[in-house]
């Protein structure tokens, strides 16, 4: 589903679902995140469709959106869960999920998170380097269990994203590089207290053509052949996540066709028939399934720009400042009167806080503006920078609305934090 699927306007006012926004707004305030049920679902279950009657896993990425109630849904669904912290862990198990469909992926895991990963259960680590398979092997030796591990390889294929979401070039701290791979697996099978289950890779986010992946298929069946040839067997390979979404009139793949296209050149290889697949998708899941709602505070004009100042900043939806990303902005009540170009800013004083430039916009102050596509990398990298509470979280569900993140208060901001003693 795009946004506009599940966000549409009836009678000039815009619904999420059969909830109209402005009373989401009046109820629960803004700015606030809201996300579709039936949207995530929907992209769940394509992929899910696609993989049926294969030996498939298809995981969620949970740093694109963590909420309790988002990764409920999508355990209930069935799906895995691709995690990069002990943090990540906590979120799934609270939520219900099973720790036997867990990936734990990662450059930098520590022995924390290691400990708690074995401690869980965790179906396999994805491992990034040759001192990281050591220090798993040595926690698992203590604690008398053997670590499921799949090694993470550096395909060096272009994903042709942004370069600060781009991961499989050779110049990124990602993975091992291919020519190292080998001795790598050959380390992992050495160690006593690993078990090698499967090679992985992640190429990026983002990507809207199907080529990188195969791309980094055939590299991991190569090198597959190659590790098998040496005597270590494999069981799964791990493709990542990445593929991207319509932001601004971008074409992605559909779902189905990226893993129809991944399952037909997995089953046209000797060895990949062998294999389970399995995916790591973030964006792709609930991306297009969240928008951010906020009120316009003031209109104001400059001699040479037209600001709708909102009361959402970079701290809650830091993509457009961080990677200049484009997200659509819809009007939430549809006015006739004539449009103006505004550049959509937040109250945070920096002149990066901006969420949307140059759009035509029939707006007045008071108004209620939905900022689109935010359901993925919004939530999750959002901040308490200029002490900004962080938003509400609201998860529709047909004409119900669950308040699924209360927004913070004002004294949870510093509610970690303690005065001097009286003698300092
Ligand atoms: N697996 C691994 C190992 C990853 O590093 C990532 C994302 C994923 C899966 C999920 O990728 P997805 O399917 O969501 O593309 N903050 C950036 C995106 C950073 C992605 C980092 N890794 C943004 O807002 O665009």
């Amino acid at each position: 589903m795009s946004t506009m699927q599940w966000c549409r306007y009836r009678n000039d006012q815009l619904l999420a679902e059969d909830v109209p926004l402005a009373e989401l707004a009046a109820e629960f305030g803004t700015p606030t995140y809201v996300y579709s049920k039936a949207a995530i679902l929907a992209a769940y279950r394509e992929f899910a469709l696609a993989a049926e009657g294969r030996r498939a896993l298809v995981c969620y990425a949970l740093k694109a959106n963590s909420n309790l109630a988002v990764i409920e849904l999508l355990a209930r669904a069935g799906a895995g869960f691709d995690i990069v912290s002990a943090g990540e862990l906590a979120r799934v198990l609270a939520a219900g999920g099973d720790a036997a469909k867990v990936v734990f992926s990662g450059v930098g895991k520590s022995e924390a998170d290691i400990r708690a990963a074995l401690a869980a259960g965790v179906r396999c680590f994805n491992v990034e380097s040759e001192p990281e398979l050591e220090r798993i092997n040595a926690i698992a030796g203590t604690t008398g269990q053997r670590a499921r591990i799949s090694l993470r390889i550096n395909p060096d294929v272009d994903a042709g994203t942004h370069p600060y979401i781009s991961t499989g070039l050779r110049e990124n701290k990602f993975g091992i590089a291919h020519e190292r791979a080998l001795a790598a697996f050959e380390l992992a099978a050495s160690l006593p207290h690993l078990e090698v289950q499967g090679i992985d890779c992640h190429i990026g986010s983002q990507i809207t053509e199907i080529a990188p992946f195969l791309a980094a298929l055939d590299e991991l069946l190569e090198l597959a052949g190659r590790i098998e040839a040496a005597g270590i067997s494999l069981s799964h390979l791990d493709l990542g996540g990445g593929l991207g979404i319509n932001y601004q009139g971008e074409q992605p793949p559909s779902r189905r066709d990226l893993l129809a296209a991944i399952f037909a050149r997995v089953a046209a290889h000797p060895l990949g028939r062998r294999y389970e697949l399995m995916f790591e998708f973030g964006r792709a899941i609930v991306g297009n399934a969240g928008v951010l709602l906020t009120r316009i505070e003031y209109l104001k004009s400059t001699p040479v720009k037209d600001f709708a100042v909102v009361d959402a900043a970079m701290n809650d939806l830091m993509r457009p400042a961080l990677y200049d990303a484009w997200h659509g902005v819809l009007p939430v009540l549809r006015r006739d009167s004539a449009q103006v170009i505004y550049d959509v800013v937040g109250p945070v004083c920096e002149s990066g806080d901006w969420l949307a430039r140059n759009r035509p916009l029939a707006v007045q102050a008071g108004d209620l503006l939905a900022i689109e596509s935010a359901g993925a990398y919004g939530m999750t990298m959002s901040s308490n920078y200029n002490s900004r509470p962080r938003a509400a979280e609201v998860l529709v569900d047909g004409d119900r609305a669950l308040l699924v993140r209360h927004r913070e208060t004002l004294e949870s901001l510093y509610a970690l934090e303690r005065r001097l003693p009286p003698e300092a």
